[in-house]
């Protein structure tokens, strides 16, 4: 079978970058930081980035390119008639429990797309758009509607196979989105009182460190940087045979480092300053950002292009999303693109309705206490994706071996690549301890 789909004629750090700089970065990063200590939770976010961030990537880089298969191929291929592809199944089924959640948000940012242009943040206090923030999650249909229309819209950029093209938009607007979360950044760091907010997040308490918090910066850490699931073993199988996969890591992760560092920057100094909560969740994103616009000249112009912006990193990760769940369904239940293109969208549509309804006030779709939303959310993030790295690096450490990767890393030797000794390490013995040590710190 031909493997000409997403992402096989552009460049896989743009796909890759595309698919880890999204909503993770600007919306769930801020959440997560304030709900878990601030400085404390970005040093330790940071740590795990750095120790285990490029291994766990370039394991599903190395094991996608080498079998140039879905996760589940992949794991077949490697290991035939071994238990193995079932974590390449887990991959697919993350994917369409984050998709089901992360679509609610995704269509937000298309409201608030509405909103801006219609100028209706202007001359607003905080209450009253943190008030419409909350009214707006209660007309179910409306957050709904939303959800259903950015499902669509991946999808049909997934089924017409035109994702090379939005890559390439991507490419201009990611860098431009940096720019605007500069701009926004110096405006919300001059504001009265921003340097509490700096504080909060720049200074570690460390004894804010706990077991949640750790889970927490893990969970979130592969949730921005899409790993854990098969995202990158896909990808990874685009890559071609003579390309440098550290770099394309290295270059993944900083970009994507660099973002949500960027949206801290932006969004508390901001949230101190008009007096929102660091707990405050969603509210802190989508209330904050429209405050900040609303003191800047030129705010109303730079409110469209932020939510335009934001509205595209989210669909070049809800493409890749969806990708997975159509790369396993074409190549492996061997249906039609465009069957698997619609039976996965129909899917996350059917299990996401129930996450947008979930944040109406008094709803009774809950699980473990949770709104549906948190549910998958704390099921993806923290469980699936722990669990599923941790098998990728004990499958490529511990299964694969050293010889195998180094091989692929180094495309049989034609790179020099110092540090590849040190990643093996990681990859084998660091990474799973760390994993492990953390996962169960969360839940003692
Ligand atoms: N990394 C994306 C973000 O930070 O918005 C979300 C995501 C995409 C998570 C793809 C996992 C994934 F496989």
């Amino acid at each position: 079978m031909s493997r000409d789909g997403f992402g096989s004629k552009i460049g896989v750090i743009a796909a890759a970058a595309g698919s880890a700089v999204g909503l993770g970065n600007i919306y769930r990063f801020p959440c997560e930081l304030g709900n878990n200590g601030g400085g404390a939770f970005l040093l330790v976010y940071l740590l795990i980035v750095i120790c285990l961030g490029i291994p766990v990537m370039l394991s599903e880089f190395v094991i996608g390119r080498s079998t140039q298969k879905n996760p589940i191929g992949a794991f077949k291929t490697l290991r035939p008639r071994s238990a193995w592809p079932v974590f390449g199944y887990l991959g697919v089924f993350c994917a369409f429990i984050i998709m089901a959640f992360y679509s609610t948000v995704a269509g937000w940012t298309l409201e608030y797309i509405v909103k801006a242009v219609g100028n209706q943040f202007q001359g607003k206090d905080l209450a009253t758009i943190e008030g419409e923030f909350e009214a707006f999650h209660q007309v179910g249909w409306k957050n709904v509607l939303w959800q259903c229309i950015f499902i669509f819209l991946t999808g049909f950029v997934v089924f017409k196979g035109v994702a090379d093209g939005i890559e390439k938009y991507a490419k201009i607007l990611m860098p431009l989105l940096v720019v605007i979360l500069i701009v926004l950044g110096v405006k919300s760091l001059t504001l009265p009182g921003a340097g509490e907010g700096f504080s909060f997040l720049f200074k570690p308490d460390f004894s804010k460190i706990t077991g949640p918090v750790l889970v927490s910066a893990l969970g979130q850490a592969f949730f921005s940087l899409s790993m854990g699931m098969g995202v990158l073993i896909t990808y990874g199988s685009y890559i071609k045979k003579d390309d440098n996969m550290a770099t394309t890591a290295l270059s993944v992760t900083l970009a994507d480092t660099l973002v949500a560092v960027l949206a801290g920057v932006v969004i508390f100094p901001a949230a101190f300053s008009f007096g929102v909560q660091p707990t405050a969740g969603m509210g802190l994103v989508f209330s904050t950002l429209p405050m900040i616009f609303n003191q800047m000249t030129g705010g109303y112009i730079f409110c469209i292009i932020f939510f335009v912006l934001l509205a595209v990193a989210a669909l070049t990760s809800t493409i890749s999303l969806l990708e997975v769940i159509v790369a396993y369904l074409v190549e492996e239940v061997h249906i039609t693109r465009r069957w698997a293109t619609v039976l996965a969208s129909a899917g996350c549509m059917a299990v996401g309705v129930f996450a947008s309804l979930s944040l109406k006030q008094g709803t009774s779709l809950t699980i473990a206490g949770m709104s549906f939303f948190d549910g998958l959310d704390f099921l993806s993030a923290k469980i699936l994706l722990p669990v599923g790295a941790f098998f990728i690096v004990l499958f490529v450490g511990w299964i694969m071996g050293k010889k195998w990767f180094n091989t692929e890393l180094t495309n049989e030797g034609k790179l020099k690549l110092s540090i590849k000794g040190v990643i093996f390490f990681i990859i084998k013995y660091l990474a799973p301890l760390a994993i492990a040590v953390i996962f169960i710190s969360g839940f003692l």
